[in-house]
């Protein structure tokens, strides 16, 4: 059988963001070494410290770096973070965040068996940065069009369809926002026709928020705008025992970033505890959308090993292992 051969580009960023990219990379470097796949990794700058050392935080060779790779690991940066990620996501044209929440064994959690997915459109809403400020007023422009809300409708019901997921929430706050969510859940709706196996609703994104706390288990895939998203993901991550444990992708049609939900954590960086899994799930996310199910599941199942056994977690899981203590195990159970 030929040998499968990836480019992939790290980007460790800033802060905690080096200590758990190189916690994922050794992770993925043992993998291959058991499977048939080949991986090359090109180290791209961006971030904090590259604008202090060049002028710039996301440098163009950075840019089409990932351009020119199968696909792109991002970790953290910190104070950039906007001059980082929102132009490689607007400028990749990478349209969906996908941030999945699911309880672990042995993760303290709030919630009950949460198992649910985020689809949160990742090009425009407020994030698209159009917008004024007076001294005494500041004015921000809410973007929506039907062509990025139909498409992001139409990776959420292919993700229930595919995982066999058995209901898509649309999330919105039409009955204020009559104009742009107005549009948003139309398209929705009328994407929803095209799916009859899966059940579809509609849901007010305050009384979400509620929702998720009370009844977590209610939720499978939900769907909606770019900002709504953002805060509902962090609350979700909330729901299933924190940062540590929530990995993400952003996807486009040719090219995709995944990362970790959290920042570059400075209150714990350098001290070489940060929780290196959820860096670790984002690159088991980036081997599924590479179409490398079966390495995909491996890591998972290698996390889950680690977190069940429960010697070596980090601090925010209640253990006392270092991150390159906690990437060994994984490998270990690889
Ligand atoms: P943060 O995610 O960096 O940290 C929030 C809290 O979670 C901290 O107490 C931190 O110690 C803890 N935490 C985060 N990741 C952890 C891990 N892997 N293991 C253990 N504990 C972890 O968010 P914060 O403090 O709001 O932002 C810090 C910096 O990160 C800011 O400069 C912000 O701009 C940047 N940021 C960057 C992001 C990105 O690169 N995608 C996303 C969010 C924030
Ligand atoms: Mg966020």
């Amino acid at each position: 059988m030929k040998m499968k051969r990836y480019r992939i580009a790290t980007i460790p960023g800033d802060g905690i963001g080096p200590e758990v990219m190189s916690a994922a990379v050794s992770v993925l470097e043992t993998l291959a070494e058991n499977r048939n796949l080949a991986l090359e990794f090109v180290e791209l700058q961006a971030g904090d410290k590259t604008k202090a050392e060049t002028g710039v935080a996301l440098p163009e060779e950075t840019l089409r770096g990932v351009e020119q790779s199968d696909a792109c690991l991002f970790a953290a940066v910190g104070e950039t973070a906007k001059e980082v990620i929102l132009p490689l996501r607007q400028g990749l044209d990478l349209y969906v965040n996908l941030r999945p929440a699911k309880v672990y064994p042995n993760v303290p959690h709030v919630g009950g068996d949460v198992d649910l997915v985020i689809v949160r459109e990742n090009t425009e809403g407020l994030y698209r940065m159009i917008g004024d400020r007076g001294p005494d007023w500041g004015v921000s422009m809410r973007v929506i069009t039907r062509r990025a809300s139909e498409r992001i409708a139409r990776f959420a019901f292919d993700l229930a369809r595919r995982e066999r997921r058995r209901r898509v929430t649309c999330v919105h706050k039409a009955n204020v926002l009559d104009t742009t969510c107005g549009l948003f859940v139309e398209t929705c709706r009328n994407v929803a026709a095209a799916y009859p196996e899966i059940e579809y609703e509609e849901m007010i994104v305050d009384a979400c928020a509620m929702k998720l706390i009370l009844t977590p288990g209610h939720f499978d895939v939900l769907v909606t705008t770019n900002m709504f998203g953002d805060i509902l993901s962090d609350e979700a991550a909330g729901l299933v025992g924190g940062l540590g444990m929530a990995p993400s992708g952003n996807i486009g049609e040719k090219h995709a970033i995944f990362e970790p939900v959290h920042g570059t954590a400075p209150d714990i960086a350098g001290r070489g505890v940060a929780n290196p899994l959820a860096m670790i799930l984002s690159a088991g996310m980036m081997l599924e959308w590479l179409g490398e199910r079966d390495a995909a599941a491996a890591i998972e199942e290698a996390v889950i090993k680690v977190l069940r056994k429960g010697e070596t977690l980090t601090p925010d899981l209640g253990g006392s292992a270092r991150t390159e203590e906690v990437a060994a195990a994984v490998q270990r159970e690889l």
